[in-house]
């Protein structure tokens, strides 16, 4: 990244919508809210627009980026649609789900988006403001979660300008992002679906709608879905998982209504023990407690089912060596 640009933050309303299609369509970079998390957003059929990503982020060019559209319509152009993304779009869009599906030769998209593979990751993401954005530039938005590459995505503005103030032009601010992790990512290239990111739709959800097993990624499938290097969403402190004590010097992440006792801090994700709870909160919590500046974060366990096991996803990224 060369030279730090005024980054500009609005709330978001129809005078901030024009804003950032006018930013958009000149190949600026504009972070806007989806119900997930924050995403990083560039005019995804501008090559120089969609490097900056990268390089806004410090993101390995392997990594590829997901397309976000007003509504599947709009996406027909980019993706081959087969029957099952029909299903699943049905289903699930707008909505925190995003389709891995064959590129289409003709595809105005950036080759950079697709970082050398031939498929293209699509999502229709459910706030209506982000939808406004999309359906008035009327192209395409690659966008990834706007934080630092390997940290925490942000599910508030102000984390946003905590990330990347400096190397984007606008942040539009539309709160807290309701889901609070990332969307559940499916590859549909192959004979059977595969999960390469556990995250707001749950894999039970989708199995049942398809009628069909959707398989859990092997080695193979971590080079093509490189948001699954094992060491990511990394907060300084260390994390400690499945924590059933915890030492005054520690800070701790509980959930549940019967949290540990005796830590120097404590966030509990959920005090009701509500998973839909405890992901929306889950990186604003980490983000406070890394700030505290403990050396060590103790997690409770949390149930590995639905929305669970994204949030363990994250939390044994977050807890990986680096
Ligand atoms: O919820 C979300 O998905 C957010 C919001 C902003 O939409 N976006 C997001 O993007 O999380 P990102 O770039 O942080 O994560 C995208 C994930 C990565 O794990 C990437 O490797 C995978 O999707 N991915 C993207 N394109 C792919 C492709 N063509 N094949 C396989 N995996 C792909
Ligand atoms: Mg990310």
């Amino acid at each position: 990244m060369k030279d730090l640009i005024q980054t500009r933050v609005l709330q978001l309303d129809r005078e901030a919508i024009d804003e950032a299609v006018a930013i958009l369509r000149n190949g600026g970079l504009v972070a806007f809210p989806t119900e997930t998390v924050y995403g990083l957003g560039a005019d995804a059929t501008n090559d120089s627009a969609v490097a900056r990503i990268f390089s806004a982020k410090g993101r390995p060019s392997f990594n590829p980026l997901i397309c976000h559209y007003p509504d599947t319509e709009a996406l027909l152009p980019d993706v081959y649609f087969d029957a099952r993304a029909q299903v699943l779009a049905k289903a699930f869009w707008p909505g925190a789900l995003t389709l891995v599906l064959p590129r289409r030769p003709e595809s105005r998209v950036s080759l950079l988006c697709s970082a050398g593979l031939s498929s293209l990751a699509v999502r229709v993401p459910a706030p209506q403001p982000a939808r406004d954005l999309l359906a008035r530039l009327a192209r395409p938005v690659a966008a990834p979660s706007a934080n630092r590459s390997g940290k925490v995505s942000p599910t508030r503005a102000e984390h946003v300008v905590e990330e990347l103030e400096g190397r984007v032009e606008l942040i539009l601010d539309g709160g807290p992002c309701p889901v609070g992790v990332e969307s559940t990512v499916i590859s549909l290239l192959g004979e059977q679906p595969v999960l390469l990111r556990p995250g707001g739709i749950s894999g039970e959800q989708l199995a049942e709608l398809l009628g069909e097993e959707v398989l859990q990624p092997d080695a193979s499938t971590a080079i093509t879905s490189p948001g699954m290097l094992s060491s990511h969403y990394a907060p300084n402190s260390r994390l400690r998982l499945n924590a059933t004590h915890v030492s005054p010097e520690e800070a701790l992440l509980a959930f549940g209504p019967k949290p540990l006792i005796g830590a120097k801090r404590e966030i509990n994700l959920s005090p009701e023990g509500d998973l839909q709870e405890a992901a929306a909160r889950l990186f604003a919590a980490l983000r406070e407690l890394d700030a505290a500046g403990i050396t060590t974060i103790a997690v409770m366990p949390i149930p590995d089912q639905g929305l669970g096991r994204a949030i363990n996803d994250r939390l044994q990224r977050a807890a990986a060596p680096r």
